[in-house]
């Protein structure tokens, strides 16, 4: 029956053309491109889109730091070929979309993924591999391009059962691999199964009650002194990340009880924290009598951005003092 329906499908599109979509033809730079994939798997598209992954070819600093793409051997983790493949070869077709779609999924001519084919009808051949699964070995794919990274959480990984990366960098989301886009299509999904994944968005997670985020513990107030301490809870550095300059750096914000921030101080951390590892902080600011809640918000600054960007906020009040 599902032969004959698939059969059918196939009729009505005219051809079974999609043999395109697995094929890469490095000598004349065919290969699909990820809006080509975005036609059918159009919030994965959306979503990607939006990651710095999109972005790890085009982005200005990238170009500057390579010498105008001059530097070869950085080009295999910024416009990757296969992941997959031991040889690990960069593109020389599409390098604008930096790590793509392929790159993590196409591997002798079938789109690899967490699940076994379910649909009706499949335009490309799936191949399930754990290796693309974020509840099992997705890290290891991950750990192809963030190698050092990788490293730590393997070697906790061993006696502390840590998420995998996409565990805590994507958001979970309930879905069909596809969205129809016209009513003929809609048909289609109607019949793919619903699966719960990890979505493509990369997160900065933080929650330090569930284990995902850096924890910030006040230990005393004096008159004129607060002592604090920030703890890396994460399975890998803090700041995290083997290229680029970055540095930590927390915010102290005196409130008063309608939320007006009345006295602030910035304070650099300069130091790499590995993971368990904690640093004590003592800061002269002195208690006014008027501001009763302080709110700690620690960021990672790029130095080749020259932006910061917020990891956590961490609010105390001030009457359990
Ligand atoms: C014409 C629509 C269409 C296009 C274009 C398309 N796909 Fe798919 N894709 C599907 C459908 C339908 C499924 C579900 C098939 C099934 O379950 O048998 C799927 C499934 C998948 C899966 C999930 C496999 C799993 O194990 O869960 C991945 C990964 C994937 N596609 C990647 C891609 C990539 C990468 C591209 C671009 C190179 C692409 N697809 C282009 C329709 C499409
Ligand atoms: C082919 C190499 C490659 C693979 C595989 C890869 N990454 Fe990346 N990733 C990069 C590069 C390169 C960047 C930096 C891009 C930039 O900043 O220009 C990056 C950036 C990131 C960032 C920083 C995001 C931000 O907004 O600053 C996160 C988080 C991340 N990757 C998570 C993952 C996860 C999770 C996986 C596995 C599912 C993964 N990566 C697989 C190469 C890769
Ligand atoms: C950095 C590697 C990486 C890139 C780049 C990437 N994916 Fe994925 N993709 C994954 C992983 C890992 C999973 C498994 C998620 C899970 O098991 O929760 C996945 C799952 C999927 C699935 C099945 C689950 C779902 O969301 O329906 C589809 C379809 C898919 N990807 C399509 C795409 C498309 C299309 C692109 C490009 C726009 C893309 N992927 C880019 C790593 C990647
Ligand atoms: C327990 C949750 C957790 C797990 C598991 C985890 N991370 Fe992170 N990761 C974080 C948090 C929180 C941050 C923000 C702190 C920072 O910027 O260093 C972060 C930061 C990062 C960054 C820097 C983001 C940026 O803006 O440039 C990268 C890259 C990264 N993680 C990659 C990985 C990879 C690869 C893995 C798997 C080997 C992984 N992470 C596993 C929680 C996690
Ligand atoms: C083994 C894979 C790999 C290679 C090789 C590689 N990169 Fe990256 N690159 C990454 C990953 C992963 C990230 C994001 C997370 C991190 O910093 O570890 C990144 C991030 C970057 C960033 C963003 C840094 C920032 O300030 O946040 C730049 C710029 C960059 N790389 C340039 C280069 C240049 C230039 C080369 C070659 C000399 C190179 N990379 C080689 C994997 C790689």
């Amino acid at each position: 029956m599902r032969f004959f329906v698939t059969l059918i499908l196939c009729l009505i599109m005219t051809s079974c053309g999609f043999g395109h979509l697995t094929e890469v033809r490095n000598q004349d730079s065919h290969a699909p491109t990820a809006e080509e994939c975005g036609s059918c798997h159009v919030e994965q598209f959306a979503e990607w889109q939006q990651t710095a992954h999109a972005r790890a070819f085009v982005s200005p600093e990238f170009k500057l730091q390579s010498d105008q793409y001059q530097e070869e051997e950085c080009l295999f983790c910024h416009s990757p070929g296969s992941v997959q493949n031991p040889e690990r070869e960069a593109r020389s077709y599409n390098r604008e979309e930096g790590v793509t779609c392929i790159s993590c999924h196409l591997y002798e001519q079938a789109m690899h993924g967490p699940h076994d084919s379910g649909a009706l009808f499949s335009p490309h051949a799936i191949t399930k591999n754990s290796k693309v699964n974020s509840k099992k070995d997705s890290s290891q794919l991950c750990g192809v391009c963030h190698e050092e990274t990788y490293e730590q959480w393997r070697s906790l990984g061993a006696t502390k059962h840590y998420p995998t990366c996409h565990g805590c960098h994507g958001v979970s989301v309930e879905r069909p691999h596809t969205r129809g886009t016209d009513s003929f299509s809609n048909i289609l999904v109607s019949f793919e199964p619903v699966h719960r994944v990890y979505s493509h968005y990369l997160i900065l997670p933080n929650q330090p009650e569930q284990g995902t985020g850096p924890e910030i513990q006040l230990d005393a107030m004096e008159a004129d002194t607060i002592h604090f301490r920030l703890k890396n809870s994460l399975p890998h550095d803090l700041p995290t990340g083997t290229y680029g300059t970055k540095e930590l750096f927390v915010v102290l914000s005196w409130r008063q009880p309608d939320g007006t921030v009345v006295e602030k101080k910035k304070i650099n951390i300069s130091s790499v924290l590995a993971p368990g590892e904690e640093k004590s902080f003592a800061v002269i600011f002195p208690q006014k009598e008027y501001s009763r809640d302080l709110s700690i918000d620690l960021y990672r600054f790029h130095h080749s951005t020259q932006k910061a960007t917020l990891i956590g906020s961490y609010p105390f009040a001030m009457d359990s003092f």
